[in-house]
């Protein structure tokens, strides 16, 4: 993939409502493995990027999640 379509790739905001969310990203291309993995401690924020590498992330455990379709919770 060029590079401008890597620096257009889409953000999500994730800020964390419990101690020990964790945001782990997923490879783009055939395959789906984790490739890296934050840990977020309550009312800590992440910016993150979909890029060339991370097709998908996984959120687990309480947090706001924000993305161009809106806003949710994840978590209970
Ligand atoms: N390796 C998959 C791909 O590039 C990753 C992926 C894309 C994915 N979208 C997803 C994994 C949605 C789970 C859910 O197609």
């Amino acid at each position: 993939m060029e590079n401008s379509s890597v620096v257009s790739g889409d953000y999500i905001v994730v800020k964390a409502l419990e101690n020990g969310v964790t945001i782990s990203g997923l490879t783009r291309g055939k395959d789906t493995k984790f490739h890296h993995s934050e840990k977020l401690d309550k009312g800590e924020i992440m910016v993150a990027q979909f890029t060339e590498h991370t097709a998908a992330m996984k959120i687990r455990g309480r947090a706001v999640v924000l993305t161009k379709f809106g806003s949710l919770e994840a978590g209970e």
